[in-house]
């Protein structure tokens, strides 16, 4: 492994391991206008959602690394503290890029990028018609984290009006994570795709506790066999098989391999070990508790 001190790294190293390892990081498209009503459309990836209540949208027009300069979003929002935030899906992705375009100053990326603009109804900045979900945000914080080359200026706008595509939404009204098709930005040239295999479900521990993975026995733990995905199913069980159970799962359904292994423990504990993973793979965690408590309960 190799640790860096940021002070012994030069600015496009930092932001080299800074967004290559924070990622994918959602895409705000923002829109906004100067003061002169002209429009600017560009897309920051240092972005993302801070609170429901009130709801609060942060991302960052930074100062340029190459020449410390600031960005046409930036002075937009000085000027004029409304801006709306909308999401990039993978069919938007091409487009959003040009959009990244460092034209100058004044010129549309609407235009150049070939988004279609429609009014919005509490903010003055456009939204993007393609765009599923759009944010009327107006600004509440700037906040400039450094006067430097690659230092982060924060917009920390309040959501105040949300407009979601029907296309996106589920029979609830919710938003389909399916549907949605979001993209996020990793490092170099990278980009992820939210979708297809590459989403998957976790049941989010609430009230209830876990007994950890501490819980485990020693060799369980430090098993190398079970993986940490393994281990995480386990110790997020609410409870523990008792000896009883345990005992019955192992001359029951374990009792040919404790018999084919009685004079081989090591080779014992790979097999349970392995029944024991496999049990996890089908979401059968309380067999796996057992088989795994089992071997010591010979
Ligand atoms: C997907 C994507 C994400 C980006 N994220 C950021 C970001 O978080 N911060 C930033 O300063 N620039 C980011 N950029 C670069 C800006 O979009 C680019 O500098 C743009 O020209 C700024 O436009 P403006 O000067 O009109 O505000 C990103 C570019 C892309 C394509």
């Amino acid at each position: 492994m190799k640790s860096f001190d940021p002070a012994n790294l030069s600015i496009p190293e930092l932001h080299g391991y800074l967004v290559g390892a924070i990622g994918p990081r959602p895409v705000a498209f923002a829109s906004t206008i100067d003061a002169q009503g002209r429009p600017n459309l560009s897309p920051f990836s240092f972005f993302n959602v801070f609170g429901a209540n009130p709801p609060l949208l942060i991302f960052s027009p930074a100062r340029r690394g190459r020449d410390n300069t600031t960005k046409h979003s930036y002075h937009n929002v000085k000027a004029v503290p409304e801006v709306v935030i909308n999401v990039v899906t993978y069919s938007m992705v091409h487009q959003t890029s040009l959009a990244s375009t460092e034209y100058p100053e004044g010129v549309n990326e609407f235009a150049k990028a070939g988004f279609t603009p429609i009014a919005s109804e509490k903010v003055k900045p456009f939204r993007v018609k393609e765009s599923p979900v759009q944010f009327e945000c107006v600004v509440k914080h700037l906040i400039e984290t450094g006067s430097g080359g690659g230092a982060g200026n924060l917009v920390l706008c309040e959501v105040v009006m949300i407009h979601v595509h029907d296309d996106v939404l589920d029979a609830n009204g919710k938003i389909d994570q399916r549907k949605i098709d979001l993209v996020g930005r990793m490092g170099g040239h990278f980009y992820a795709r939210a979708h297809g295999d590459a989403l998957f479900e976790l049941a989010q521990p609430t009230t209830q506790l876990g007994v950890g993975v501490d819980s485990l026995p020693p060799e369980a733990r430090n098993s190398t066999v079970l993986t940490g995905s393994d281990l995480g199913k386990l110790g997020a069980a609410l409870t523990i098989p008792d000896e009883t159970a345990v005992n019955e799962y192992r001359l029951t359904e374990l009792s040919d391999t404790f018999i084919a292994h009685k004079d081989q423990p090591g080779n014992l504990l790979t097999v349970l070990h392995q029944h024991a993973h496999g049990l996890l793979a089908q979401g059968k965690v309380e067999e796996a508790w057992m088989t795994l408590l089992a071997f010591n309960a010979r």
